[in-house]
Parts: C-alpha cells; sequence; structure tokens
C-alpha cells in the first residue's frame, strides 16, 4: 500500500431500530475467505451481534472514505464455546467484558490496527465501569497473539475444543504501568 489512508478509529454508529450490520458481516465474510487456516477464526453470526447489542457493546469500525476496512466488537461477558467464560476458568473482576472479534481487511493488513482496536477498546470499558476485559486467539494465529500480548493481556489458559484450539487471555482495565 503506497497510498496515504486515514486509518484512524471510528464508532460504528447502530440506531435503533433499524440495526445495520451489513457491513460488518460482508467483512467478515471477506476476511473469512483470506484465513490461512479456517480454524485461526470463527466468525460471529449476525443474529448473536444484534443479540449482544442489547446490553453494553463497543463496536468501532476503521474506514477508507465510506468503506469500512476494519472492524472490533466487544461486550459484556462473553461465552466461550456457548458457555459463559466462567464456567471454564476462574476470571478476577466484577465486571467483565470480552472483545469478541477483530477483522481487518487483508488489503490494510500490517498497519496495527487491532493493537488499535484493542487499546481503544479498554479505555472505553473502563469508562463504562468494567473491571477486566478477556480474549481468545488460536495459539498460532500470529498477528492476533502479538497483538493481543503488546496490549497488555495475560495469557490465562489452553482449551480445545471439538479440534479448535483457543489461547484465553485477560487483563484489568487499569491503566498498567
Ligand atoms: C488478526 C488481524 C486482525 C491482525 O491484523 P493487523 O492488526 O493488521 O495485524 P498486523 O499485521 O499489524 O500484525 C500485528 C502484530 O503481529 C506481528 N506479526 C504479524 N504477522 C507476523 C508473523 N508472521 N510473524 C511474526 N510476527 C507477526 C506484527 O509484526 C505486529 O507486531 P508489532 O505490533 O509488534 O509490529 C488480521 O490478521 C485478521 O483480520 N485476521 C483474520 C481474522 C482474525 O484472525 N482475527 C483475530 C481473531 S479474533
Amino acid at each position: 500500500m503506497s497510498q496515504y489512508f486515514d486509518l484512524s478509529i471510528r464508532r460504528i454508529e447502530i440506531k435503533k431500530p433499524k440495526r445495520d450490520l451489513k457491513p460488518v458481516i460482508k467483512l467478515q465474510d471477506e476476511v473469512n475467505k483470506t484465513l490461512l487456516h479456517d480454524e485461526y477464526y470463527y466468525p460471529t453470526d449476525e443474529r448473536t451481534i444484534q443479540e449482544c447489542l442489547d446490553g453494553d457493546y463497543i463496536l468501532l469500525g476503521v474506514y477508507n472514505k465510506d468503506k469500512l476496512i476494519a472492524a472490533s466488537f466487544a461486550f459484556e461477558g462473553g461465552l466461550f464455546f456457548s458457555k459463559p467464560i466462567t464456567d471454564w476458568m476462574e476470571i478476577p473482576g466484577n465486571k467483565i467484558m470480552c472483545h469478541e472479534f477483530v477483522v481487518v481487511d487483508m488489503e490494510y493488513r500490517g498497519n496495527g490496527i487491532q493493537k488499535r482496536f484493542m487499546d481503544a477498546t479498554i479505555r472505553e470499558a473502563r469508562q463504562m465501569g468494567y473491571d477486566t476485559i478477556w480474549c481468545c486467539a488460536h495459539p498460532n494465529n500470529t498477528p492476533s497473539v502479538c497483538s493481543i500480548e503488546s496490549t497488555g493481556y495475560k495469557f490465562a489458559d489452553q482449551f480445545v475444543v471439538d479440534g479448535w484450539p483457543r489461547n484465553v487471555y485477560y487483563r484489568s482495565t487499569s491503566i498498567q504501568r
């Protein structure tokens, strides 16, 4: 990419009652076709995202002009393979948010967008009163693991469910030194 693009993060406006998630779903579908290995990323379906919009959530995007080229979604609680994460493991904190997904269009990777999404999400979650945030990644999904670890998340545990290995990470939303 030789051209300059403004890669600033913006909030994706989801207006009630019309909650148009089409650009996010379209981007996820495109990204899904570019995975090095299928098991690196499992798309979150539209219905699940819609349901999560009823509670607290942080939905962020990066645009090139009007085209969504990266998206990030976090919401309260969070399920890990259909069960609350706290059924799988102990996570400290009273108010827990899950950073569910980050997807970046192939053409715009290599700009550290995931890390910036994670930093912005932690900041926002803190302002919303959440004290802990968790996420997971396939252990060999190097860009994702690098971004998660460089954002200050600590590895907590690894699970393999139905052949899908996942590292779980969490961190406090407080400012770390
Ligand atoms: C994961 C994803 C969001 C990361 O996109 P990105 O923000 O553009 O990531 P970058 O290419 O900037 O890489 C992030 C870090 O990983 C490092 N990295 C990337 N590929 C690497 C490799 N093959 N070997 C070593 N380090 C690598 C980069 O150097 C960078 O580290 P730095 O910040 O210390 O420089 C993107 O690859 C994607 O959309 N993948 C498919 C969906 C997915 O897996 N989402 C995450 C799971 S929720």
